[in-house]
């Protein structure tokens, strides 16, 4: 008797699943092509829309890349970028900071990050790149990049680099930008 209810059980969870199973299963007569395709009528031409162009420093004077940045900075760029680089060892900039654009989650990348700041500062109503850098050094929390949280990056910078510092750094992070 308990077996025959075992069976019957067995066959009931079977037709069960059965039926689960094949109402997950896609349904083949599904539309794959999004209804947002447009079709083309004879003759007409595909015209792909035209991206937005990211702002490049590289189409930029001294000038306006150096534009805001306090007087004392700016009369010791351009500094020695190497020396600038290196800081980033002892100051940990690059325990947070990557120079490449794989993915990263703890800080923004600095790749291209010359060209970025043209665009940031542009969006921020900054004078200039240099300014928008600078900030983001001395003062991070003014400005918190979209998707990260303020207070992560150190607050100390502004004390613990030296206009010479200052200098050295921003002439290494403006050679960051596209070719
Ligand atoms: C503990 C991690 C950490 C360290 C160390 C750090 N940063 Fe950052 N940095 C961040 C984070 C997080 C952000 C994004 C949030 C913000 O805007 O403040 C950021 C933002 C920036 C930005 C703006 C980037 C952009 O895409 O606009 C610059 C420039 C920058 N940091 C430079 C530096 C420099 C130079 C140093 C070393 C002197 C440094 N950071 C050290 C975490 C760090």
């Amino acid at each position: 008797m308990v077996r025959r209810k075992f069976y019957l059980f067995a066959i009931v969870s079977f037709l069960i699943a059965i039926v689960v199973v094949s109402a997950c299963a896609p349904n083949p007569r599904l539309q794959l092509i999004s209804p947002n395709m447009v079709v083309l009528a004879e003759g007409e031409t595909f015209v792909p829309p035209t991206p937005t162009p990211r702002p490049r420093i590289a189409g930029l004077s001294d000038e306006e890349i150096l534009a805001g940045l306090p007087q004392a900075v700016v009369a010791l760029i351009p500094g020695d970028a190497a020396r600038g680089l290196d800081l980033t060892v002892p100051h940990n900039c690059i325990g947070c900071h990557v120079t490449d654009n794989s993915l990263v989650d703890v800080a923004p990348t600095w790749f291209e990050i010359a060209d970025t700041a043209v665009g940031r500062a542009e969006q921020l109503a900054l004078a200039g790149p240099a300014l928008y850098l600078y900030n983001s050094i001395t003062n991070p929390n003014e400005h918190i990049v979209g998707g990260y949280t303020s207070d992560v990056m150190p607050l100390t910078y502004s004390e613990d680099l030296s206009n010479q510092d200052m200098a050295d750094l921003l002439t290494y992070l403006l050679t960051l930008r596209a070719e």
